[in-house]
């Protein structure tokens, strides 16, 4: 279902790749003015790309989600550039695999950092600018994992589980300026993420279990989704096309999943 969002300034980070590609494509089609971030230098050949296909107005910027003044700067560029933020969709995130003899502290840091505190950081300095202007939406990528930790990720289930929290907390706080908070959930997406999870998954589950090889743990995981496929970054973005909408104006503070029916809570 298109929807129009011409006019609207649409922050996504996270968008080098993946979900936040395919959220920022999903606003390009629908005539937003995108906002596109990433840590990584891909992002500005991302942007391009939507540029000269969908022809609307992109600003790229390669900004870490957990440098305070970087985000500070990114949100203060957006507004002088498009004038308004209507959007942020704070979809940064990494993960790592360890059993819990082998995970080093510093990656548990980082996961809370990036998935957590970065989205923490990006409501906040986008909602500065949205509580002048009476309005906006804020929309957080959580995880099936922040509805249920699975095995060797204690950090990234704590992660995502904190951005439910962030999501619910600030729904409150921002609800008289007519801000709304919103959080998905996306069970197995196909993207790059897995294609490291699934060689690292793959052996750690193999010399436990002697069974999983390469992609076969994927192909496990696909059969128990009651929809009987992975989920695409197109699948994601509809969702977030409705949240930010104004067919979503009364929704804040909730989280959807959008996993082909994997997790029903
Ligand atoms: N793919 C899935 O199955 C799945 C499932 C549940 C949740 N998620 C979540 O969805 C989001 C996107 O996942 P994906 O599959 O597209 O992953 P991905 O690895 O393909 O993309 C991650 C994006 O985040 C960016 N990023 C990482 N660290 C950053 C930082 N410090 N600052 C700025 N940008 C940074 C990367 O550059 C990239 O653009 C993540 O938050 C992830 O945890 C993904």
């Amino acid at each position: 279902m298109k929807r129009d969002f011409s006019g609207k300034t649409v922050v996504v980070t996270g968008a080098c790749r993946g979900i936040g590609a395919g959220i920022a494509e999903r606003f390009a089609q629908d005539g937003a003015r995108l906002v596109m971030v990433s840590n990584a230098e891909r992002v500005f050949e991302t942007a391009d790309k939507l540029q000269q296909q969908y022809g609307v107005e992109v600003l790229a910027l390669q900004v870490d989600v957990t440098d305070e003044a970087q985000v500070q700067a990114l949100y203060q560029q957006a507004a002088e550039k498009f004038g308004s933020i209507d959007v942020s969709i704070q979809n940064a995130g990494v993960i790592t695999i360890d059993t819990f003899d082998q995970m080093p502290k510093a990656d548990f840091d980082k996961i809370l950092a990036v998935n957590t505190t970065g989205v923490w950081l990006c409501c906040r300095e986008a909602a500065k600018y949205m509580v002048k202007q009476q309005s906006g939406s804020l929309i957080n990528t959580s995880s099936g994992q922040g509805r249920q930790g699975f095995i060797y990720t204690p950090h990234y289930a704590a992660s995502k589980m904190g951005v439910i929290g962030i999501t619910q907390s600030l729904a409150q706080e921002l609800a008289p300026w007519k801000i709304t908070v919103n959080a998905f959930c996306p069970g197995i997406i196909e993207s790059e993420m897995w294609d490291y999870n699934d060689r690292v998954w793959g052996e750690i589950l193999s010399n436990e279990k002697k069974r999983y090889g390469k992609g076969e743990l994927m192909a496990e995981w696909v059969e128990g989704i009651p929809l009987k496929r992975a989920g695409q970054p197109q699948d994601v973005a509809g969702l977030v096309a409705f949240l930010a909408s104004e067919d979503a104006r009364y929704i804040t503070g909730q989280t959807i999943n959008v996993d082909g029916g994997l997790i029903m809570s």
